[in-house]
């Protein structure tokens, strides 16, 4: 049964842009999640997430490169076709990978427009600071909303020479501030903040109209995001400091593929009541 399954439950109202902004003015948290595939967004949804976010980190948790920087557009495209299969409410927000925005503001706009036209999302996110304002003014004036994303930004993993923490340094901390009101005065709708101290965070947020979105920022920003499989407790690669677990799948995927195996080998499954049937007629037409 749904969220929504009952006539006596208010309908619940898509998320827009429009909602993200008006539960910032109203002191309401924001709850983002990755999805890549469609069940995963359709029980998202039925969860009351408010945004879903098909992040490039789907290279990592889910086609098993070291990094995001081999996500293509097509990847991207195969997974938020899915996602926007699965979702009716959530506002989807697609990410850009690696060189579809960096390269030039064309392709940027062009590889933009694909995420909403061909793979479904409602907005796109890209990384990085000033540097990235004149392609998200083009893009934003295409019609198509864009989220920013700040402190770690994982494709540039080679440039910061890891996955660690960003912005410790005062200079550094007021680049961060300074290129987040940059992104807002170029058209973003929200910003996405990384790894970086929690009082900054703050600092942030309270300068910005638009939300920041948290992921190792702290309880300070205007929502939080987390990477799906990080949270359930299914991806055991490496796991950040600021990720809870909010499950153990590892675990009880572990344990209910040890019992498939053990139950396969010994005869136990599939039981009687697995099987289908024939009708006996036909079954003793057959032997006949
Ligand atoms: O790719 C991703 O999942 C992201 C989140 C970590 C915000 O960008």
């Amino acid at each position: 049964m749904t969220a929504n399954s009952q006539d006596s439950e208010p309908r619940r109202k898509n998320t827009t842009i429009q909602s993200l902004l008006q539960m910032k003015s109203r002191g309401e948290k924001i709850a983002m999640l990755t999805a890549y595939d469609a069940t995963t967004a359709s029980i998202m949804d039925e969860s009351g997430i408010h945004s879903i976010l098909v992040g490039d980190s789907l290279g990592m948790v889910v086609l098993g490169y070291e990094t995001t920087l081999q996500v293509t557009m097509e990847d991207m495209l195969h997974h938020c076709k899915a996602v926007a299969r699965g979702s009716n409410y959530a506002l989807l927000i697609g990410d850009l990978p690696f060189l579809s925005y960096q390269v030039s503001v064309h392709e940027a706009v062009h590889n933009s427009g694909r995420l909403l036209q061909e793979g479904g999302m409602h907005a796109v996110k890209l990384e990085g600071g000033r540097e990235r304002a004149e392609t998200i003014r083009a893009i934003t004036s295409a019609g198509i909303p864009v989220m920013g994303h700040l402190g770690l930004t994982p494709q540039s993993v080679n440039l910061f020479g890891g996955f660690g923490p960003q912005a410790m340094t005062a200079k550094a901390a007021r680049r961060l501030i300074e290129d987040a009101i940059i992104l807002q005065q170029s058209g973003c709708f929200g910003i996405v903040l990384e790894s970086i101290s929690a009082r900054l965070a703050v600092l942030v947020s309270q300068k910005l109209e638009i939300p920041t979105i948290g992921i190792g920022a702290g309880a300070g920003c205007d929502g939080q995001v987390l990477v799906t499989p990080d949270m359930l407790g299914m991806f055991t690669r490496f796991t950040p400091k600021f990720v809870k677990k909010f499950s153990n799948l590892n675990a009880a995927m572990q344990s209910a593929f040890i019992q498939y195996r053990e139950e396969v080998q010994s005869g136990d499954f599939p039981a009687a009541e697995n099987e289908v049937e024939m009708p006996d007629s036909e079954w003793e037409e057959t032997l006949k």
